[in-house]
C-alpha cells in the first residue's frame, strides 16, 4: 500500500506520519502553522498543554539517536502524554524476536502512538500496516528511506528565516546517497514550491535517480553554493557505506567541506543548517558551525514544536485553541 493511503484518512486528515511522499502541500503548511502555535508553549515557564492527556506514546529506537529521540520525548511530555521510551538495541534482534512480535507485545500495553526509528527502510510503514485501527505510527527515521519530522523541522526553520519558498535556492551538500534526511527534504521543498533545489556531492554519493527527484545536481561545491539562500550540510554516513566510496576525510573536507571562504559564494544572508550529528573539520569548518549564519541549534529547538504539531494533528487537534491550556 502506498504511504499516501496509509497516512491520510478518507477526509484527508493525518493518521500516520511515515514519509513526505504521499502528503500534500496543505498538510505540510498545516504542520508549519500548528508548530507556530506551539513555539510559544515551549518558550513559557509552564510548558504543558493537555492535548495528549490520557494517551500513551511509545518511543522505539532501534538505532542510536540523541536529538530526535529526546525532542520526540519532550514533545510528547509537553502534550501531557504518558511516555514509554525503549532503547531496543540489537540484542532484541539477537534474541530473535521479530518486529511484528515486538509490536504486538507493546500493543498489549495499550499504546496509542508509536514513534519508531529503525535501520531498515520500510519498517515504519510495516508497523503502520500492522497496528490496530486508531493506533498511530510516526517515522523517526527508517534506513535510507525517510525522516519526515526532520524534514518538517528543517522546513519550519527555513520558513522562519526566509518566509517564501517560491523565491529560494536551497543547496543540500554531502552524502545524499545514504541520507533519509535529504530524501525527505527534497520532497518537502518541492511540495512547498521551492524555486530551486540543488544537491552537491561527489559523484559516488549522488543517487542514480537524482534528477528524477526534481533537483539540480552539482559535483563542485563552489558552483553549487553560488547565490543560494539556504545551505544544508550532511554528515558522511559511513555506517551505510559499502566499499570505498570516498578518499580520506581530509581530502573530503578539501573538496566538500563548508569553510567561511566557500560560504561567501552563497548570498550574504544565507543560513547554514545541519540535521546533526555534525563532524567539525570533515563536512563543516568549526567557525562556520558556530558562526553568525548558522541556525543549527535553532533547528533542534524547533524540532520540539514541529513534533508536537504532528502528534496533535494525528489526534485531530491543530493547535492550542482546540487543546486549551493546562
Ligand atoms: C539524521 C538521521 O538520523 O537520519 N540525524 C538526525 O535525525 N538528527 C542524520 C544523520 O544521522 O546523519
Amino acid at each position: 500500500m502506498p504511504d499516501s493511503d496509509l497516512q491520510l484518512d478518507e477526509s484527508g486528515k493525518l493518521r500516520h506520519f511515515l514519509s513526505i511522499e504521499g502528503l500534500n502541500q496543505a498538510i505540510l503548511s498545516e504542520i508549519l502553522d500548528t508548530a507556530d502555535s506551539f513555539t510559544s508553549v515551549t518558550d513559557r515557564t509552564i510548558k504543558k498543554v493537555p492535548i495528549l492527556r490520557g494517551k500513551t506514546v511509545a518511543n522505539l529506537f532501534f538505532e542510536a539517536s540523541t536529538r530526535t529521540r529526546s525532542t520526540f520525548e519532550l514533545a510528547a511530555q509537553r502534550l501531557s502524554a504518558d511516555i514509554l521510551s525503549l532503547n531496543v538495541d540489537t540484542s532484541a534482534t539477537v534474541k530473535g524476536e521479530s518486529l511484528l512480535d515486538t509490536l504486538q507485545n507493546l500493543e498489549a500495553m495499550q499504546i496509542d502512538m508509536f514513534v519508531i526509528r529503525h535501520q531498515d527502510s520500510g519498517s515504519a510503514h510495516f508497523f503502520a500496516q500492522h497496528v490496530r485501527p486508531g493506533v498511530a505510527v510516526l517515522n523517526a527515521g527508517d534506513g535510507q528511506h525517510a525522516h519526515p519530522t526532520q524534514a518538517m523541522l528543517d522546513m519550519y526553520t527555513i520558513r522562519h528565516h526566509k518566509h517564501d519558498f517560491t523565491r529560494l535556492r536551497v543547496a543540500i551538500v554531502g552524502d545524499i546517497l545514504h541520507s533519509r534526511v535529504a530524501r525527505s527534504q527534497i520532497h518537502a521543498l518541492n511540495l512547498l514550491n521551492t524555486a530551486e533545489v540543488r544537491i552537491v556531492a561527489p559523484r559516488t554519493l549522488i543517487p542514480v535517480d537524482a534528477e528524477a527527484l526534481g533537483v539540480r545536481v552539482f559535483e563542485d561545491l563552489e558552483a553549487g553554493l553560488e547565490d543560494v539562500d539556504v545551505v544544508i550540510m550532511l554528515r558522511l554516513q559511513r555506517e551505510r557505506m559499502r566499499g570505498a566510496l570516498l578518499p580520506s576525510e581530509k581530502e573530503y573536507f578539501r573538496r566538500f567541506g563548508l569553510s567561511q571562504e566557500r560560504l561567501a559564494r552563497a548570498r550574504p544572508d544565507a543560513i547554514v543548517m545541519h540535521p546533526g550529528p555534525a563532524n567539525r573539520g570533515v563536512e563543516i569548518e568549526s567557525s562556520v558551525m558556530d558562526g553568525s549564519q548558522s541556525v543549527i541549534l535553532q533547528q533542534v529547538s524547533f524540532g520540539i514544536a514541529v513534533r508536537m504539531a504532528v502528534m496533535s494533528m494525528i489526534v485531530g487537534q491543530s493547535g492550542l485553541q482546540a487543546g486549551g491550556d493546562a
